[in-house]
């Protein structure tokens, strides 16, 4: 035989003296005590013994099988904990909590726009999206503000087309979301009664309650005999729902060149209770919408008969009623990305 168990004992113990890791101890059982492992071959080789020897070497060969695989699992033993003392101690605490996963939530303008929203849907009104991006025609001369006309001025225009507003067909950042009417209009028979929510810009300075980026919610009711007192019933009941009983409801004339009569509405200053602040710039009034009967020859332009069809529309400042509802005053803080304002809400 050329192994003796004797040596082969001591060359085995030495080897499985060095392991350190699973990986170690794994290649040494296999050189071993596996299939084709050196204490496997002097077992098979018992049988060619002369008679007389077997029995002397069968014994020793079974009293190195015990003690290497003895040996093996005190090793594994001692290695494992070495193992667990290395990582409990040193490079991770096991027993530390996991950290929490930070959750982000709804900025506080789509907070309120998803609100709005869900206060005219119950009164059945359907909500619509539409461009930022808008030709002059739907954003100003479908609304009876022809080119060159006085009114442009109410709203400070960024123009997309290059030559402005010469272009021959301009185009600009919607300065609101009235252009939605003509194309709803243009697209669909009355009964009509949508609100569109969306981004408009405008060119101007800003303070507490004018951004040059904003939302704005548009409302449009179309349909036969639809008067005055469906707009003011329809806005106040927002109003209750939006800010309760005790909060006080404005309505005046206000002039915009697609609606007849035109009117705004406006909420009493929650910053003062309508004494005057630099909120409400002393008015003790926060306006909040723009509204009217949808004017005669915008009808028309539409392809609708006046004399049949009747609507109301108005628009409305979300970040306006937010202010409001939750007594911010200043409108900046929406939009300066500051998270000890953002995480209130
Ligand atoms: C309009 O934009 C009209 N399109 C509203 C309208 C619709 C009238 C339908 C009649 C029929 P106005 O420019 O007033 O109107 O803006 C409407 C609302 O948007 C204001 O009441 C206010 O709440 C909000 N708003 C206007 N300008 C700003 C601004 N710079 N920053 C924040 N909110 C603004």
């Amino acid at each position: 035989m050329a192994d003796t168990a004797t040596t082969l004992l001591t060359e085995a113990l030495h080897d499985l003296e060095a392991t350190a890791d699973e990986t170690a101890l794994e290649a040494w059982r296999v050189a071993y005590l596996g299939r084709s492992g050196r204490l496997t071959a002097l077992l098979r080789g018992l049988g060619a013994l002369p008679a007389e020897e077997r029995k002397a070497a069968g014994a020793a060969a079974n009293e190195t099988k015990g003690r290497l695989e003895e040996a093996f699992a005190a090793r594994s033993q001692t290695v494992r904990e070495a193992a667990l003392a290395k990582l409990s101690g040193v490079a991770i605490d096991v027993t530390l909590p996991g950290r929490p996963l930070a959750l982000g939530r709804y900025h506080p303008t789509t907070q309120i726009v998803r609100e709005i929203c869900g206060i005219f849907e119950r009164m059945g009104f359907s909500v619509v999206e539409g461009p930022e991006v808008e030709w002059d025609y739907y954003n100003f001369e479908a609304l009876n503000i022809p080119k060159d006309h006085p009114a442009r001025d109410m709203w400070d225009t960024i123009w997309v087309s290059p030559e402005g507003p010469r272009a021959e067909k301009p185009m600009l950042m919607r300065t609101h979301t009235s252009p939605m009417q003509v194309r709803i209009m243009e697209g669909a028979e009355p009964p009509i009664r949508v609100i569109v929510p969306g981004r408009v810009y405008r060119y101007e300075a800003t303070d507490a309650t004018h951004e040059s980026s904003f939302y704005q919610i548009e409302g449009l009711a179309v349909d036969e005999g639809i008067g005055l007192a469906d707009l003011k019933g329809t806005l106040y009941e927002f109003a209750r729902q939006m800010f309760g009983e005790e909060r006080k409801v404005r309505f005046r004339c206000d002039y915009f060149p697609f609606v007849e009569p035109g009117v705004d509405m406006s909420i009493d200053c929650f910053n003062c209770n309508g004494k005057g602040c630099r909120t409400c710039k002393n008015s003790g009034w926060i306006e909040i919408l723009g509204a009217g009967m949808v004017h005669p020859d915008v009808l028309r332009r539409a392809g609708y008969d006046p004399e049949r069809y009747t609507g109301f529309a108005f628009g409305m400042g979300p970040e306006r009623v937010a202010m409001l509802r939750y007594g911010i005053d200043d409108i900046r803080l929406f939009y300066s990305n500051d998270l000890r304002f953002l995480r209130q809400f």
